[in-house]
């Protein structure tokens, strides 16, 4: 299995797994090498602004095209109907058990969550997969979003039409719409999936922090090409708006021997983050630990963005330093791949979910509170934890699934009382 990556973030990569299969100087030449089927795959409008233009060429040994038509497919927990009652409420979930019988990536989609709608490519639905199997003899697109995959337990190969990858625990995953795949796994597997239905996730801009931070575009990993010849039938499943539908074609999508483009997958190990904080005193809005945004047609104001809180050193002097009292326009889904978040001391378990919506009162719970107050404040490693968030600027609703599954926590409210009253002199 070819797992060599090409680097660097949106760069124009050009790769072949036969030497003279990418063509040379045209995209589309009366006589692509060896016969190969030249097709574009288009990731924005063909008139994108060329800095956000993406697009890549892909040269395959059958035209995608050739395939009959679409029928419904029944995977009802994967859906785009953020059906429960969208709630003010503060809501956290225990991690939802992986399930005994075999369950492959796309069987193992649940929605937890989204906001915005598939029909306008505005927003994103959070999803978590809770599988245990290998895709067999299927593939998956998402034309409703690009897919940001969080592993939280169990590595993954990402089998993509433009190569390979593997992400597990610690790495992110991201297949832009459109783009086929089948998921492999190595055992029981979870993980979260932000699916973005707007603009295409990128790195923030960077501002006064300069040229160099945060997330650096040289860290993200494109696989090279990678394809397989196989005549057999294959179930392509694809998500469109909202629902799953299947075709059977009678051989596998992932047959492309050579690709260019600067539209492609790619994973980013998160312990490469630049991670920025202050060295005198508060700390930065956790703005400061952007990966990834999605922005929206107001500047500054993210459709979503991926944000992580990783290990890092705390030095700041007579400061609070775990996240303060907060709310915020913006709404808040956090996940939490290993370790302890630092405000929260129990409760926000690896797996769980928890979801502040716009304007609800969220920050430290009592037991942490207590322990930031009573500090003794010296330079402090906070180590062993991932944590990370998808803010967006729309509420997001809860499915009912989500709503009604045990996982849901009834007392969540509860790591709030009990503060002291501020004493006046
Ligand atoms: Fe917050």
């Amino acid at each position: 299995m070819d797992l060599r990556y090409q680097t660097g973030f949106g760069a124009h990569f050009a790769t072949e797994v036969v030497a003279g299969a990418l063509p040379v100087g045209q995209n589309s030449p009366q006589h692509v090498p060896f016969g190969l089927y030249a097709e574009q795959l288009s990731g924005t409008a063909f008139t994108a602004p060329r800095h956000e233009n993406r697009r890549s060429w892909l040269y395959r040994l059958r035209p995608s095209a050739g395939h009959g038509p679409y029928r419904p497919y029944n995977q009802p927990r994967l859906t785009s109907a953020f059906d429960g009652p969208v709630t003010p409420n503060r809501l956290r979930w225990s991690p939802i058990e992986i399930p005994a019988e075999p369950t492959d990536f796309v069987d193992g989609l649940v929605t937890l969550a989204g906001n915005g709608d598939v029909a306008t490519q505005a927003g994103m639905g959070v999803h978590l997969y809770l599988a245990n199997a290998s895709m067999k003899d299927r593939v998956f697109y998402d034309a409703d979003g690009e897919l940001l995959i969080v592993p939280q337990q169990g590595v993954l190969t990402l089998v993509t039409e433009m190569g390979r990858l593997k992400a597990g625990p610690g790495h992110i995953a991201v297949i832009p719409r459109g783009v086929r795949f089948r998921v492999e796994v190595e055992g029981p597997s979870r993980g979260y999936v932000c699916e973005n239905f707007g603009a295409a996730l990128r790195l923030p801009e960077l501002g006064p922090i300069g040229s160099n931070g945060l997330a650096n575009p040289r860290d993200f990993e494109t696989p090279v090409a990678a394809f397989e010849d196989v005549d057999a039938p294959t179930q392509v499943i694809q998500k469109f708006q909202g629902k799953l539908w299947s075709a059977q074609w009678d051989h596998s999508p992932l047959d492309v021997v050579a690709w260019h483009g600067n539209l492609a997958p790619y994973r980013y190990d998160l312990a490469r983050f630049n991670t920025i904080n202050t060295v005198s005193y508060d700390h930065p809005d956790p703005s400061i630990f952007t990966v990834l945004t999605s922005p929206s047609d107001t500047p500054g104001t993210a459709n979503v963005d991926f944000v992580i809180f990783p290990p890092r050193w705390m030095v700041a002097e007579h400061t609070f330093r775990p996240p303060w009292f907060h709310r915020n326009v913006m709404s808040e889904f956090m996940g939490l791949v290993h370790g302890a978040y630092d405000a929260k001391e129990g409760g926000f378990a690896p797996g769980g979910a928890s979801l502040h919506n716009c304007m609800s009162d969220h920050g430290p719970d009592v037991a942490s509170h207590r322990k930031a107050t009573d500090a003794e404040l010296g330079p402090h490693k906070i180590d062993n934890t991932l944590a990370f968030m998808f803010e967006s600027r729309w509420v997001i609703a809860p499915t009912k699934f989500a709503l009604e599954h045990r996982a849901l926590q009834a007392d969540y409210d509860a790591c709030w009382d009990g503060f002291p009253k501020a004493r006046l002199p």
